[in-house]
């Protein structure tokens, strides 16, 4: 079943066909950074009104790239949210129209769920149980997929997600936006260990994460380092920020697999390109003997094929979404299929 998988919910205009939920024929992503690059950050409005203007060149693209046309789509996948509630609206309304033209059954993806699929794009259908961790610019979660294809969270964010911390602390540091990336090959000049900032909540038995303790305990030891006229190194502090980040998130990822006897760990979402998250992760797999599910960074960043994995996935469990399904900015994991 070739699917058309549409993700329009912060600021990338994405658009992919993907046969049988794991053969990707094209992933088209239409970005917008340079757009809000002068803001620092997604400005909701203008995201909205780049998606209205590139998704229809992204949508042909995709149909070029992918050698087919809109009489062979099978089914539309789309992200229904949680998301940008203008952004998301416009691949919702394009993809009811392309289900009712061409008479295609759609369905509403959640975008969490949709980081999770991408696995699936690189190491073939999952096969629950899987602890997944979804990092990205909006959300930091611990999820497990059930061997009934629901999903449960076991935990998240109290506060920042862990995108948003690389983001606003690069901001910080007067690096480039988006500040993930920069911050990682900074970081790889820099020495973790050169200050202790603080693991939030690693202690705690529970899997939630608290991100703007550190944001502050960085922007604190900066000026005081400042303040007492000392050479400040920018990889340094990248380096040592990104090592609290990371320990915190693989410590509790393990944990979480371990306490529910699961061996499978996927680790998505923008921020899971992290070099040192996916090098740290690799290694405390090894030694609990588990398999890691690390999709390459352009399948973690927000792309279509992603959708239509996951898409394709409640389509052939017979699902179906009806034409006026709403897109929901606050949408929630969803629980067991059915
Ligand atoms: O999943 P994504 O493309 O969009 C959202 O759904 O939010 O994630 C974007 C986020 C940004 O905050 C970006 O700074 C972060 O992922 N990111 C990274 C890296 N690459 C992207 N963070 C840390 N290290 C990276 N290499
Ligand atoms: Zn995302």
């Amino acid at each position: 079943m070739l699917v058309l998988g549409i993700e329009t919910s912060c600021d990338e205009t994405a658009a992919a066909l993907v046969a049988d939920g794991v053969t990707v024929r094209a992933n088209v992503i239409g970005s917008q950074v340079e757009q809000h690059r002068p803001f620092g950050g997604v400005v909701p409005e203008i995201a909205a009104r780049a998606h209205l203007e590139l998704l229809l060149p992204v949508l042909d693209r995709t149909l070029v790239e992918g050698g087919a046309t809109y009489d062979d789509i099978e089914g539309v996948a789309v992200t229904v949210g949680p998301g940008l509630i203008g952004a998301l609206l416009v691949g919702v309304a394009a993809a009811k129209s392309l289900a009712l033209a061409q008479d295609v059954p759609l369905i509403g993806v959640n975008h969490l769920e949709g980081h999770v699929f991408a696995a699936q794009l690189e190491y073939g259908l999952l096969e629950p149980p899987v602890v997944a961790l979804v990092v990205s610019g909006g959300h930091t979660s611990l999820v497990l997929l059930d061997v009934d294809g629901g999903f449960t969270t076991l935990g998240a964010t109290i506060d920042d997600a862990a995108g948003e911390a690389y983001d606003k602390i690069a901001r910080f540091l007067g690096l480039d936006y988006p500040g993930g990336p920069e911050i990682d090959r900074l970081a790889q000049h820099g020495d973790p260990e050169a200050i202790a900032f603080p693991r939030a909540l690693l202690r705690r038995d529970d899997y939630d994460f608290s991100l703007s303790g550190l944001k502050t305990a960085v922007v604190r030891e900066l000026r005081r380092r400042q303040g007492a006229g000392q050479e400040i190194s920018v990889p340094d502090v990248a380096a040592s920020f990104q090592e609290a980040i990371v320990d915190v998130q693989v410590h509790k990822t393990l944990a979480a697999a371990r306490e529910h006897g699961v061996e499978q760990v996927a680790v998505v979402g923008g921020v899971a390109a992290n070099s040192r998250l996916r090098a740290r992760m690799a290694e405390a797999c090894e030694q609990a003997r588990v398999r890691l599910l690390a999709p390459s960074p352009g399948l973690c960043t927000d792309n279509g094929a992603m959708i239509a994995a996951a898409g394709w996935n409640r389509l052939v469990a017979g699902e179906r979404s009806p034409l006026d399904v709403a897109a929901d900015p606050g949408l929630a994991f969803s629980g067991p299929r059915g």
